[in-house]
């Protein structure tokens, strides 16, 4: 597939096929991921990897951050939803940046902060590209912020937890999600 191709064919899956991925699959997403551009070329990421065999207890963890959020009264967006879909999918890849510590803690470098988290976002987005590329659907999870410490813990990370992304067989084919129009978000001077 060409690149504009792969783009433009992109979608959020949010069903994925009962079929295991293979490490080989897997690890030519991750690489594809560490070939982002970073600012200053920190590379500030890094993934931990859960497959099937460790879902549940991925899952375990999110219900707990959620029901703590249900218990508060807070209100808990699409988190369920997300969780369900994390269960569903044979890989869950955890994006973490090595240079932050979590955000219990103050953020000690301010704006390298925002470019590594850039940095993190490329990273992402060519995971997703190379899926599509493969015929692997991804879905980018930051609904795992409603179970933060719990995740964190689970994983043993100190670190800023950025996003999970989950992947698998695709199990639908959604159409195009909206846009807003190239004029409403660009202006020529
Ligand atoms: C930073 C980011 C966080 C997202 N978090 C979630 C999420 O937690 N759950 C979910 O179902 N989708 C999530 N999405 C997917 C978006 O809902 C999706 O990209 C958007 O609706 C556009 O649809 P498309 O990706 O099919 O073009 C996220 C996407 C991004 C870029």
């Amino acid at each position: 597939m060409n690149t504009f191709d792969t783009i433009a064919s992109r979608r959020s899956i949010r069903k994925f096929l009962d079929k295991p991925l293979s490490d080989e699959i897997t690890r030519r997403i991750l690489n594809a991921a560490i070939l982002a551009p970073s600012g200053k070329n920190r590379q500030p990421w890094y993934f931990i990897v859960i497959k099937e065999d460790k879902r549940e207890q991925m899952v375990k963890a999110m219900r707990a951050g959620i029901e703590k959020h249900k218990a508060r009264g807070e209100k808990i967006g699409s988190s369920e939803n997300s969780t369900r879909i994390m269960e569903q999918a044979p890989v869950t890849i955890f994006v973490f940046n090595p240079y932050e510590d979590n955000h219990k803690k103050r953020s000690t470098s301010g704006l390298m902060n925002v470019v590594d988290v850039q940095s993190v976002g490329a990273a992402i987005q060519n995971m997703h590209l190379a899926a599509q590329d493969l015929g692997i659907g991804a879905l980018w999870i930051c609904d795992v912020f409603y179970a933060y410490d719990e995740l964190c813990d689970w994983l043993g990370q100190k670190k800023q937890m950025i996003a999970a992304v989950s992947f698998g067989y695709p199990d639908e084919q959604p159409g195009a999600r909206p846009r807003k129009s190239l004029d409403e978000v660009t202006l020529w001077l």
